[in-house]
């Protein structure tokens, strides 16, 4: 193929740690090919499928099904991500090494597939990857301290009588697992950080030498818990919107590299889900089809961007901490090319009706973003080309 490329930038293909591809049990809100789609529109090659499916990937049978319908749908690597634990209680640890050693080579296990806290299980989720190789992608929630929330715990909730989020309910869980994973030597990875003080803790871990890394969602670098406000269920979130100081704070510590990532979070929901009032609605939103748009408007703006920033924390160095070696590099004559073409200059307008994901709870719906995602190319073969979805990517 060839691609006029004038103009545009070329990035490695973005790889997303942090996506919910409902597949299997919610395949009305999406689907691994679905959310494939969504995610090559988005410029994005890999994406790790978070473990909170039904059944919940907590089996190596699981994660093969999730890898295998990444490999048959063409759009995207989809690395499965496994559950720490199996049961309710989260007490008991999955098999890791099954998981490990399957077909799909698990390397990321998390809490979010059973939300669990127990301490002693994840000390031992932690002794095993350290054996096994791999790493804990920590949901960074204590959930006991999360029950009944509906937003962030702040002016905001006080005013609107909702009952809040409150912050230390992730500071805690952070701070704990950074003393667990310097007392292990077992590498963790903070999903979802939304706070300031969680920055800190992250910021003094690393100096000291603790294996950490951490993501942040777009979401979480624009919007504010004013926007709740509204009473639209659409910006209901886990963790929620927080303060404009935290908005800050965290677009501060992305450009630093403090935070290592932007991870999407991409969490489709059905409408009967979303389309209710605010405490019956399901937390989450869509991110993978605007999260590069986003990510530049948070690093900078588009006509100011610092595209190797761009590129850095987008794809180069999730797919370090995910793993995934094919990914995150610019290619190369003779290998088979993961990159996508960006349009600098054009801006867009997000219409839920045209977005490549089953769901339509995005909360940028009628904003206009900066930068279009013109193609993308996984090994070589065009995903999107000239900002369409390919309806052929397998041979
Ligand atoms: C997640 C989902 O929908 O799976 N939702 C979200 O708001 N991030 C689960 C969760 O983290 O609560
Ligand atoms: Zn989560
Ligand atoms: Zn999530």
């Amino acid at each position: 193929q060839i691609v006029d490329a004038d103009g545009l930038v070329l990035l490695p293909g973005l790889v997303d740690l942090h996506t919910h591809l409902r597949e299997p049990g919610r395949e009305d809100a999406e689907t691994v090919y679905s959310g494939t789609r969504a995610a090559a529109k988005g410029g994005y090659t890999a994406v790790c499928a978070m473990a909170n499916s039904y059944p919940v990937a907590d089996t190596a049978g699981v994660v093969e099904q999730v890898a295998a319908l990444g490999k048959a749908a063409g759009y995207a690597d989809v690395q499965p991500i496994g559950a720490v634990s199996i049961g309710l209680e989260g007490k008991q640890l999955a098999e890791i090494g099954a998981m490990a050693h399957s077909a799909a080579k698990v390397r990321m296990f998390s809490d979010d597939g059973h939300c669990v806290s127990d301490p002693i299980l994840m000390r031992r989720a932690l002794e095993y990857v350290r054996t096994f190789g791999g790493l804990i992608a920590q949901h960074a929630e204590e959930p006991r301290l999360t029950e009944g929330a509906q937003m962030n715990e702040g002016a905001v909730s006080a005013e609107l009588g909702l009952p809040g989020w409150p912050a230390v309910a992730e500071e805690a869980i952070i701070a704990r697992d950074v003393l667990l994973a310097e007392y292990t030597g077992a590498r963790v990875h903070f999903c979802h950080v939304s706070t300031a003080r969680s920055v800190d803790i992250i910021r003094e871990a690393k100096a000291r030498g603790a294996k950490v890394t951490a993501e942040v969602c777009p979401h979480h670098l624009l919007l504010t818990d004013e926007a709740a406000r509204t009473y639209d269920p659409v910006y209901k979130v886990n963790p929620p919107l927080r303060r404009e100081s935290d908005v800050a704070v965290l677009r501060g510590a992305l450009a630093e590299g403090v935070i290592d990532a932007v991870a999407t979070d991409h969490a489709p929901h059905a409408p009967q889900d979303k389309d209710c009032e605010w405490a019956a609605a399901r937390p989450g939103m869509l991110g993978l089809e605007t999260a590069l748009s986003i990510t530049v408007l948070a690093l900078g703006g588009p006509a100011g961007a610092d595209w190797d920033a761009v590129a850095e924390r987008t794809s180069r160095t999730p797919a370090r901490i995910a793993g995934l070696e094919a990914h995150g590099r610019d290619p190369q004559p003779g290998t088979e090319a993961n990159f996508t073409l960006v349009d600098p200059a054009a801006t867009w307008t997000v219409v839920p009706e045209g977005l490549a994901s089953l769901s339509r709870n995005t909360p940028y719906a009628g904003m206009e973003l900066p930068v279009t995602v013109q193609a993308t190319f996984l090994r070589g073969r065009a995903t999107v080309l000239n900002g369409k979805i390919e309806e052929e990517t397998t041979e």
